[in-house]
């Protein structure tokens, strides 16, 4: 069996952060989205991944290398121009060959893994098996009807959905998958759709699936899904410290300093994590907050947010539900008149008081 994790998709609703880098990169509790992917392929045994690549191959390609850190081979399939997710996989088809293969769209996160849903579809062996989830608002995804038990109808982003079940983007296909993607035609998006190849499946009888899954799973497309993505991750680690703590500061509850950072005068209420060589000073970081490497808080409180790498946020009071950029500067601004001085890029969202 075989992976192709997706990971070309450019992430309008992130912009700017995704102006500048990839969607799949952004850390989610300081570990990047794709990399949950690539460890879940991992734990479900899997060694052959190829990693379907846009516009920012070079950022994917330069941190996931040849997949030897997860016990992985990697390859990379260049996809010109964002057509689709049936589209990658038609593409796909010469790395792929006649194996059955997992499908994960690399913005995804499973938090349970997939490794007993790839036993699953290896015991039953359908043509295909389809993961649902049950959402309160279907019309964000493809949308599937079952009727006992079956899947019926499969719909992308219905205005008047048939049911909550939404598509999780992890696909798990045999080889007939490549007679539909060759079949369907494009949506009215433009693109080549997986929905319209399974529902293709489906009317020429092949056997698709369902397995409707209960755990947490979240499409981090907007703001909204990568805090609670980073609220969930952020649950789940233990406290360890390896930076330094100086002693008037104080960590309470569930804290990651990693190493190289320095805490002094300030109160971290976790969980939190801390990256390497950031400085914390004179400062508050208050529950559901990740902050990557190098990134500098002074006099400042911060609180479910997410702050990447070589910031520097200083004497601005206290920032929540934030998701801030590299190299970001927010800082108070003194001079006269008295005014707010901006610098944002294009689709940046400013919330003032
Ligand atoms: C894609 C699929 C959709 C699925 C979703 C899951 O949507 O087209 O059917 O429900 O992923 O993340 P996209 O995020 O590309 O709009």
């Amino acid at each position: 069996m075989k992976a192709l994790i997706l990971s070309g998709v450019k992430g309008t609703r992130l912009r700017p952060i995704t102006h500048t880098s990839a969607k799949q990169l952004v850390p989610i509790a300081n570990k990047p989205i794709l990399f949950y992917a690539l460890e879940a392929i991992a734990e479900a045994k899997i060694q052959e991944v190829g990693v379907v690549v846009g516009d920012t191959k070079r950022e994917i390609q330069e941190a996931v290398g040849d997949g030897a850190r997860w016990g992985l081979q990697v390859s990379y399939i260049e996809q010109q121009a964002p057509l689709g997710l049936a589209h990658a996989v038609k593409i796909a088809e010469p790395f792929l060959g006649n194996q059955p293969f997992v499908m994960y769209l690399g913005d995804n996160l499973v938090k349970d893994g997939i490794r007993s849903l790839v036993e699953e579809f290896m015991r039953l062996r359908p043509n295909s098996q389809i993961l649902l989830a049950r959402v309160r608002d279907p019309q964000r995804f493809g949308v599937a009807e079952l009727r006992e038990g079956r899947v019926v109808s499969l719909e992308e982003k219905p205005a008047y959905p048939k049911s909550d079940l939404a598509l999780v983007g992890v696909y798990m296909f045999d080889k007939t998958i490549f007679e539909a993607v060759h079949a369907i035609k494009p949506s009215e998006r433009g693109e080549l759709e997986i929905t319209d190849a399974i529902q293709y499946l489906i009317d020429k009888g092949y056997e698709v699936h369902p397995h409707v899954i209960s755990g947490w799973w979240k499409d981090t497309g907007k703001l909204e899904d990568m805090l609670e993505a980073n609220r969930i991750m952020l649950e789940a680690i233990t406290s360890r410290v390896e930076g330094e703590v100086d002693e008037a500061s104080h960590l309470i509850g569930k804290v990651v300093v990693e190493q190289g950072a320095k805490i002094v005068a300030s109160t971290v209420r976790g969980p939190v994590i801390i990256g390497k060589c950031c400085r914390i000073v004179n400062s508050y970081i208050g529950p559901f907050t990740s902050i990557y490497h190098d990134t500098l808080v002074q006099n400042s409180e911060i609180e479910h947010s997410i702050i990447l790498d070589r910031s520097r946020i200083t004497d601005i009071g206290r920032l929540e539900d934030s998701l801030i950029g590299k190299n970001v500067e927010v800082f108070r601004s003194d001079g006269k008149p008295r005014a707010y001085r901006l610098m944002l890029g294009d689709s940046s969202q400013v919330g003032l008081v």
